[in-house]
């Protein structure tokens, strides 16, 4: 089931993933299209992040293959970029130094990699903060230089786990606004772990819910109402009954 007519850029087909003998997520099928929003949402401890791991190619799973524009990627990293739930700054770098980290790696010379960061700090509303370190900076400001170093790395496909997790409400909100303003600007496609079911909603255009032991998709649903404000939220007959129906999944 999609509503979106563009090619399928990732597809998850299968994968069974165990820890010490015991399936962790079994079985479990998606699929991402080009500039397509899609999140995940699920019980925290329910294997999200492991999904994740499996599709970045950090973890081979037991059964199930992942394939990027229709070529077998099962168990091979560096094709998607990956924003993990605990994405660290390293603290004795600047702003731009640890947005060149993933061009670094590709053995792009550091000034070249610096001049590509740079052209891309006003995008994330850094452009004064270049120089600044991790500690002078606020936590959606570190956020911010995550989400830049993620897409430095690629921008056709991102995973973003829990990327808002640790922000107070009110500046996830604003996060929430200014992640959409990029993705128009970078047009990538992205597959968005959460368990928070407004900001599924308000994010994505589809979501799958995963839960149970081992965890699989137990279903599947396309947002009704693109990217509702705050106020459609709380009115929308239609949005106050797929959060309710969504709980009682969860
Ligand atoms: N490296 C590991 N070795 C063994 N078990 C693990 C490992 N990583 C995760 N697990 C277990 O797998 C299960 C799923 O963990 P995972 O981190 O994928 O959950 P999650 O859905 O991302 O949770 P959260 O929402 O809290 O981040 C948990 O029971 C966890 O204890
Ligand atoms: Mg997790």
């Amino acid at each position: 089931m999609n509503t979106c007519h563009n090619k399928c850029v990732l597809k998850v087909v299968g994968i069974t993933q165990e820890y010490n003998h015991k399936n962790i997520i079994e079985d479990i099928h998606i699929q991402l299209h080009q500039g397509e929003f899609v999140s995940i949402l699920g019980p925290s401890g329910c294997g999200k992040s492991t999904l994740f791991n499996v599709i970045a190619g950090l973890l081979t799973p037991e059964t199930g293959q992942v394939f990027v524009n229709d070529v077998d990627v099962t168990g091979e990293t560096g094709v998607v970029s990956y924003m993990y739930q605990k994405d660290l700054l390293l603290p004795w770098r600047n702003v731009i130094d640890n947005g060149i980290l993933p061009l670094e790696i590709r053995g792009i010379p550091k000034k070249a990699a610096r001049e590509k960061v740079k052209a891309m700090l006003p995008v994330f509303q850094l452009e004064d903060d270049g120089e600044k370190y991790p500690v002078q900076l606020s936590g959606g400001m570190k956020q911010r230089v995550s989400l830049l170093r993620t897409t430095m790395f690629s921008r056709e496909i991102m995973l973003l786990d829990e990327p808002f997790g640790g922000l107070d409400a009110i500046t996830r909100l604003k996060m929430q606004e200014y992640l959409l303003e990029i993705l128009k600007k970078i047009q990538g496609s992205v597959l968005f772990i959460t368990h928070d079911i407004d900001e599924a909603i308000f994010l994505s255009d589809r979501i799958y819910i995963i839960n149970g032991a081992p965890a699989h998709i137990i279903e599947e649903i396309i947002v009704p109402v693109k990217h509702a404000s705050p106020e459609e939220m709380m009115t929308s007959g239609e949005l106050r009954q797929l959060r309710s129906d969504i709980l009682k999944r969860l």
